[in-house]
C-alpha cells in the first residue's frame, strides 16, 4: 500500500511537471497542517469517505457515512423523554427525530443506543467552539421494546471547515467550497450488531451537492415536516443494523 501510494505520487509529479519551488511549497504546507493540528481534519474531510465506502460496500442494513472530527465519546446517556441538552435560548427550529432500530431482517432491537450530536444554529459544535457551553446538542438515547426511538432537539445549520488554517487555505487556493450541508450525526449500536456511523442531511440545506467531505448520500437526506397544531418539525427515519462481523476463530 505505501509503495503503491508513493508510486502514484511519483507519477503525479511527472504528469504535472512539478518544480523544486512547488515541491518546497507543498512540503511547507504539509508541515503547516501538522503544526496546526489539522491532520485529523484533513483526513476526515478528504479521505475518510473513500475508506467508509470501501469498508462497508457489502454491509447489510442502513447506509452509513463518515464519523468526522467532532464526535465526543463521553456524551451523557439521557433519560426518557429524550431531549438533547441545549441552552434556554437555543436558536433553531424545534424538531423531533423518531423511528425504529431493527436488525437487517427488520426485527426490532430493544435497548439499542443512538449517540446523537450536531452543530448549533450557527454551525458550531460544543466541546470544540469555545463560545458554546460544554456538552450541549449531544446525548445518547435508547430504543424501547419495539425498537422505537424518539429524540427532540433543534435543527443545525450548515458550516464550513476552519478557514484560517492550511486546510482552509487549500480550499481557497483550489477554489473548492468549504461548506458541509446541515446534518445530524448518529452512531447507532446494539449488542451483537455492527455499530452504524451515519448522518442525516436536511433536504432544505444548501451545499448538499458540494459537501466538502463528500459524505452526503441520497438515502440519508431527510425532509423535516410541519405537523398541524405543533411548532415542532418531524423527521422519521428507521435504522437497520448488520450483524456483528464474526471474527475468525481457530
Ligand atoms: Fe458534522
Amino acid at each position: 500500500m505505501a509503495k503503491d501510494l508513493l508510486a502514484r505520487l511519483h507519477a503525479a509529479i511527472a504528469e504535472h511537471d512539478v518544480t523544486y519551488d512547488e515541491f518546497q511549497a507543498a512540503k511547507q504546507w504539509l508541515i503547516d497542517v501538522g503544526e496546526a493540528g489539522e491532520w485529523p481534519l484533513f483526513l476526515d474531510v478528504f479521505v475518510e469517505f473513500a475508506v467508509e465506502r470501501n469498508a462497508f460496500r457489502d454491509r447489510a442494513g442502513s447506509p452509513g457515512t463518515i464519523l468526522g472530527p467532532f464526535h465526543l465519546p463521553g456524551a451523557p446517556l439521557l433519560s426518557a423523554p429524550f431531549e438533547l441538552p441545549r441552552r434556554p435560548d437555543e436558536r433553531g427550529d424545534r424538531v423531533v427525530f423518531s423511528g425504529r432500530v431493527t436488525d437487517a431482517a427488520g426485527e426490532p432491537l430493544d435497548g439499542a443506543e443512538l449517540d446523537v450530536w450536531h452543530a448549533d444554529a450557527d454551525g458550531f459544535y460544543s466541546g470544540f467552539a469555545p463560545s458554546l457551553p460544554a456538552d450541549i446538542l449531544r446525548g445518547k438515547v435508547l430504543t424501547d421494546a419495539d425498537g422505537r426511538y424518539e429524540v427532540r432537539t433543534v435543527l443545525p445549520a450548515p458550516y464550513t471547515i476552519p478557514l484560517d488554517g492550511p486546510t482552509g487555505r487549500l480550499c481557497s487556493v483550489a477554489g473548492w467550497s468549504p461548506w458541509r450541508p446541515a446534518h445530524v450525526h448518529l452512531i447507532v449500536s446494539a449488542e451483537g450488531h455492527e455499530p452504524l456511523v451515519t448522518q442525516l442531511f436536511l433536504a432544505s440545506s444548501d451545499h448538499l451537492a458540494t459537501d466538502i467531505a463528500s459524505a452526503t448520500k441520497e438515502e440519508l437526506i431527510v425532509h423535516p415536516e410541519a405537523q398541524a397544531g405543533s411548532d415542532e418539525l418531524v423527521v422519521t427515519y428507521d435504522f437497520a443494523l448488520a450483524p456483528a462481523a464474526v471474527s475468525a476463530t481457530v
